[in-house]
């Protein structure tokens, strides 16, 4: 097949192409509207169409005689454990789970947040939520209790899943203390907390709400899947914005799963029986799409994996798990990748194992030097290939679609739009540039599939954030350009959202928390570049003039504060007090220019800004501080 039809196709005749998809899932009902708005007059897909992801993720393929084939492949190095579960297998956990939700009052409409580690029981508890119709929230295991209180008012939820404990690479972190001190802290009090006991010796203190995830399946009887409209959210996925508050994406489900199930076989060239693996985590969107629904809906065997690229035990790890699996495509951020580099740059390990049948490595997630994907191409021969896609969009953008044409891959470049995406770049004006010429990221509505419906609760949000700026197109927030080939290259965020190894995160967020500290004026975070995580972040802060604290006890604090109230995820390590701030005379603060005057960039110092001496302040505080 060639890709340039292919995807002209996709996007000249949108409901043709899509219909043509929607023909490979089993719908209970099949749609018979195609394309149609919502009451917003935004595009949406298979309006009528009723269906089960859970049960096109398991129950389809057993009742096709496939039931004994491995559905997950837990390895999870921290506990020495290898464990695989046939589709009959995942069936019975998770009808079984579902029917104990049933029992806790649970239906169609409700919400749950899943607060898990990298565990099996994740996937059983998002699945059991889609067997149901219950939409569920999964909420990353680094954040901290407040961020998952902001994730409870916001959504609801009747109950949380979560377990005891996950391990992390030096220590054992308790899950539940920090499930009831974000209860404490909500407004919303969830009816129940199911705890998955790992038995590693985690405290579980208990609470009237709690309910023994053992238990509650063990006496359940299985629960069969319930239809639900394509429209209805499967989840709503919280991700960073550019305030302190997240943002929740919602996810549909006719759009998604014909989106998924074509991605598996398009963008990533799997055939069912083959194993995928996503080196991710269920709390971010790669793994609702990679880890948890893609791969099983596509018939394929998922490798869930608790551990780190490095240190877990070494820089062998990922080597082991794809010759002992036989993983055949595998996703990762290119920060695992660079930390395996740094921690192996000869590629010794590599060597080591037998990866004859490995076929593609795709990276994701923020941007990838030219150098990592030179030193996977060195290493290991297969296409390394790195593709571009969001939280919001729920799959890729832009790829080399393997499963259609294997088209050279470009150094630099995320490859060409993926069917469906009509990719172009604008300037301010939202006039489309020519090739070559740098300017905004949006692709034209409709999207395709399977991308974000809206923002749950705040639809003037997803209006302002995503449409607004430029009529007719979805704005990703981020830069980039196209090459005379199509190829799109992206350059970065335009607003104030960084990536931190891979992990979405709000400066906002960040600066809201330091200024609530008692000697802080004023603060400005900003992502700086670093060799492995990408980019980390960095505080200037001013303070206060009766401040009475030194400096690094000031950071100090600082620091614990934000691995108190977002999470150690941050990774943030860095604060430089400073006299004052870079303005413009509207008071808007040069985020930019800190950054790049830090990073050692290029930087223009806008006309607008308040008085230009600030920056020779800069200059000179951040020499000193390096
Ligand atoms: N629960 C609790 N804490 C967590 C956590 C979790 N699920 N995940 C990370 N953390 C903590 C870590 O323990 C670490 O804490 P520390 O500062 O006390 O050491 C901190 O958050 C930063 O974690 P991490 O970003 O994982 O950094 P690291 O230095 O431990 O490891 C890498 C570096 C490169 C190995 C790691 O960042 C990595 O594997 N990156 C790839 C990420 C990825 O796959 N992203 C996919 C998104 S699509
Ligand atoms: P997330 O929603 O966490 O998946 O983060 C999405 C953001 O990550 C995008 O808006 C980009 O800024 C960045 N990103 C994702 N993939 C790539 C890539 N391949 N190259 C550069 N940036 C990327």
């Amino acid at each position: 097949m060639n890709y340039s039809d292919f995807y002209t196709k996709s996007i000249e005749r949108p409901e043709v192409f899509w219909n043509e998809q929607a023909h490979g899932i089993d719908w209970f009902k099949h749609p018979s509207v195609i394309l149609s708005h919502n009451q917003f007059g935004y595009p949406q897909w298979f309006e009528d169409g009723e269906l089960n992801a859970c049960y096109l993720a398991i129950d389809k393929h057993i009742q096709d005689g496939h039931g004994d084939a491995v559905a997950i492949i837990y390895d999870s190095p921290v506990t020495q454990t290898v464990k695989k579960y046939t589709y009959r297998e995942v069936k019975t956990e998770v009808a079984k789970l579902a029917g104990g939700l049933q029992s806790l009052g649970l239906n169609k409409g409700d919400t749950a947040i899943v607060y898990m580690p990298m565990i099996p029981q994740a996937l059983f508890s998002m699945l059991a939520c889609a067997r149901l119709g219950v939409t569920h929230s999964v909420v990353f295991g680094g954040f901290a209790p407040n961020e998952l209180a902001i994730r409870i008012d916001d959504c609801q939820p009747k109950v949380i899943l979560t377990a005891s404990s996950g391990i992390e690479v030096n220590r054992l972190i308790a899950y539940k203390p920090l499930v009831d001190e974000a209860i404490e802290i909500a407004t919303h009090k969830p009816d129940r907390v199911i705890v998955f006991n790992r038995k590693l010796g985690a405290k579980i203190p208990a609470q009237h709400y709690d309910i023994d995830y053992g238990s509650l399946v063990y006496d359940a009887p299985e629960a069969e899947c319930v239809p639900v409209l394509s429209t209805h959210p499967l989840y709503v996925l919280y991700t960073s914005g550019t305030t302190g508050k997240p943002k929740g994406i919602v996810r549909d489900t006719g759009g998604y799963v014909t989106a998924l199930k074509f991605s598996m076989k398009y963008v990533y060239g799997m055939k069912p029986d083959e194993v995928f693996w996503a080196a991710s985590d269920v709390g971010w969107v790669v793994g609702h799409s990679y880890i948890t629904y893609g791969p099983l809906i596509n018939r394929n065997t998922t490798v869930v994996y608790e551990g780190k690229p490095v240190r877990t035990p070494d820089a062998s790890s990922f080597w082991r798990v794809i010759e002992e699996h036989k993983v055949r495509t595998m996703f990762v951020a290119p920060t695992a990748i660079r930390a395996i580099k740094q921690d192996d740059p000869e590629g010794l390990f590599i060597k080591q194992y037998d990866l004859s049948h490995f076929r593609a490595l795709f990276v994701a997630g923020e941007r990838c030097d030219i150098a990592t994907i030179n030193w996977v191409q060195q290493h290991i021969p297969i296409p390394a290939i790195d593709h571009f896609w969001q939280t919001e969009t729920g799959w890729p953008m832009a790829a080399v679609m393997v499963g259609v044409e294997q088209l050279p891959m470009v150094p630099g470049s995320v490859g060409r739009p993926v069917c469906g995406y009509n990719i172009q770049i604008l300037n301010e004006e939202g006039t489309e540039v020519k090739a070559g010429q740098e300017g905004y990221v949006a692709t034209r509505l409709p999207l395709p599939p399977g991308t974000l419906m809206d923002l749950w609760n705040d639809h003037d949000r997803f209006v302002d954030g995503y449409l607004s700026q430029y009529e007719g197109y979805y704005f990703t927030g981020d830069g980039g350009y196209k090459d005379e080939h199509g190829n799109v290259f992206i350059t970065g965020r335009v607003d104030d959202v960084i990536n931190v190894a891979g992990h979405r995160l709000s400066t906002a967020d960040m600066e809201e928390n330091i200024a609530s500290h008692e000697a802080v004026a004023e603060c400005a975070v900003v992502g700086i570049y670093d060799e492995l995580k990408g980019q980390v972040p960095l505080a200037l802060v001013v303070k206060k003039k009766n401040a009475d604290i030194e400096n690094f006890q000031l950071e100090h604090e600082l620091v614990q504060l934000i691995r108190e109230r977002i999470g150690a995820v941050t990774s943030f390590k860095k604060v430089i007090p400073v006299d004052r701030l870079p303005k413009t005379r509207s008071g808007k603060i040069l985020r930019k220019m800190i950054r790049n005057i830090y990073d050692g960039s290029d930087y223009q110092i806008p006309s607008t800004i308040e008085d230009a001496s600030v920056v020779d302040e800069l200059v000179a505080v951040f020499n000193d501080f390096k």
